[in-house]
């Protein structure tokens, strides 16, 4: 990672520096083509300040979404790892605004990070006040409410609510107990940062992803430990995808099987 996507993600933090930061890179990043289209505009203004993932990742879910919405891809969308809802609401309005009833999924602590384990490395010990013991203990970062949420999504944008569905807890808690009840997920994205986190995800929620469905991880390059789990996963179940790069960190992959269609393009 440079040093200046060092600087962007610690200022992005402050709410007044971000929105200038938020600013810039939405009149820099946004291709020329899509300031004709007015609703895309309308929404990544909107999110801008409810995420920490820059534009490339942000276009990458719209498009994804977007994708699934055209071809009639059945399953949720569902995200683990919220903070403030910005990715989640990309989601849920591309859901909201085709009509398909489709449900969002969205899971997170809204009491931050746990702690990290010694797999995810120093850079993770040092971010968490050199903590590592894996507990699921706040360590007071990236902590987000489920009312922030909630005003983005259902306040500010109008999303219905009967279709989304936001679950607070730790993944390794509420997970398990919510699988089934999710059932077949077209597109499952995960910023959960750890390699606990992405890992329990994986193995609770990889199983429900439909043939033809997407998984984005969003800290594949920026994580250590979210690398690791990701790797481990797809060699330990045999998966064999092309992990596709959005950014200096976010990757997606379509899952293998019968229904496969080529991407298109984030
Ligand atoms: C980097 S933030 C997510 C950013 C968000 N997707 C966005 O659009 O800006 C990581 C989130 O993961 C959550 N998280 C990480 N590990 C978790 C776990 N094991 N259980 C529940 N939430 C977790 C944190 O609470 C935090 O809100």
């Amino acid at each position: 990672m440079s040093v200046l996507e060092t600087l962007a993600r610690k200022i992005k933090k402050d709410h007044f520096v971000g929105s200038i930061y938020a600013l810039f890179d939405f009149l820099t990043a946004f291709p020329p083509k899509d300031f004709l289209d007015r609703e895309k505009i309308k929404l990544f203004w909107k999110v801008r300040s409810y995420t920490m993932v820059g534009f490339k990742r942000v276009n990458n879910v719209y498009e994804l979404s977007r994708f699934i919405e055209r071809i009639k891809l059945t399953g949720a969308f569902v995200e683990c790892g919220v903070w403030r809802g910005g990715c989640a609401a990309v989601m849920a309005c591309v859901a909201n605004g085709s009509g398909s009833n489709r449900k969002t999924w969205l899971f997170d602590s809204f009491e931050g990070l746990p702690e990290p384990s010694e797999i995810d490395g120093n850079q993770a010990k040092r971010f968490a006040s050199n903590r590592s013991s894996g507990k699921l203990e706040s360590i007071n970062e990236c902590v987000a409410s489920l009312q922030d949420v909630e005003r983005l999504l259902f306040s500010e944008l109008g999303i219905r609510t009967e279709n989304v569905i936001i679950q607070k807890g730790w993944f390794q808690d509420v997970l398990p107990q919510f699988r089934n009840k999710i059932g077949p997920i077209a597109l499952l994205r995960l910023d959960g940062d750890w390699y606990e986190s992405t890992k329990c995800c994986l193995e609770n929620l990889y199983e429900n992803v439909v043939p033809g469905g997407f998984v984005i991880i969003d800290d594949y390059g920026h994580w250590q430990g979210c690398k690791t789990a990701v790797d481990q996963f797809l060699h330990e179940k045999k998966i064999v995808v092309r992990l596709q790069e959005i950014d200096y960190t976010g990757r997606f992959f379509q899952k293998p099987g019968p229904l496969f269609h080529e991407p298109a393009a984030p």
